[in-house]
């Protein structure tokens, strides 16, 4: 079993999106529960949108001293998703103390970038947590935009997700009529949607660590 954590202390990076996707993906093969540890609860809204729809489990579990139990539940993969900001440290400390690897997506802009390094060298670099930048809401009409935040993750020497995930409207309504990316509906845009986090699905599946690493 492996607990993966998303995070980014910049809201809007795509925390929420990842979750929920990932895991819709993962729970064609595996047995998959997502945890909402956000007090603002858009994973929890999203999930009671989806009803009984919702290809995975899910929980909402605010209190910190309860996420050591995840490990012992009966899933392949548990996805935390976090809050965006570090007001709720506890919670956030906790779940990455019980995570083997962190998610980090982040928009590509410049002054996204920032913020998403501090997180990564403030909280998850001192616990020794593999992880991967993933970026999210890419657009390639932008010029310059992929490239650029792809030439300074490199610079910074962090590691990041070969695919990266577009900006499309589909991902913008699926919080509000429940739908995963594995069900979106009517545009032609959801089957790019759903190519993209396929393949970060994949490589996820593939760099997983064999073993847990949470004996840290
Ligand atoms: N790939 C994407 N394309 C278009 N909109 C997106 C995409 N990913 C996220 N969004 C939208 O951007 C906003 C922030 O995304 P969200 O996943 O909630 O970020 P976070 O959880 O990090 O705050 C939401 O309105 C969401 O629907
Ligand atoms: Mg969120």
């Amino acid at each position: 079993m492996r607990v993966v954590v998303v995070t980014n202390q910049k809201g809007g990076a795509g925390k929420t999106t990842t979750t929920m996707n990932l895991a819709a993906i993962l729970a064609e093969q595996a047995r998959v529960l997502v945890v909402d540890v956000d007090p603002q609860q858009s994973t929890t809204s999203w999930a009671t949108a989806a009803g009984d729809r919702l290809p995975f489990d899910f929980a909402a579990e605010t209190d910190p001293s309860n996420l050591i139990r995840l490990r012992s539940l009966p899933y392949d993969t548990i996805l935390i998703d976090t809050p965006g900001n570090l007001t709720d440290s506890g919670i956030l400390s906790a779940a990455l103390d019980v995570s083997d690897f962190a998610i980090v997506p982040t928009e590509p802009e410049a002054l996204c970038i920032e913020p998403m390094v501090r997180t990564i060298r403030s909280i998850i670099q001192p616990r020794g947590i593999p992880f991967r930048v993933l970026l999210s809401k890419v657009d390639f009409r932008v010029p310059g935009q992929w490239i650029n935040a792809r030439d300074l993750l490199e610079q910074l020497e962090l590691p990041m997700f070969a695919g990266v995930i577009r900006r499309y409207k589909v991902h913008a309504d699926a919080p509000i009529d429940g739908s995963v990316v594995t069900q979106y509906r009517g545009s032609r845009q959801r089957w790019k949607a759903l190519e993209d986090y396929r393949l970060v699905a994949a490589q996820l599946t593939r760099i997983l660590p064999q073993s847990s690493s949470v004996v840290r």
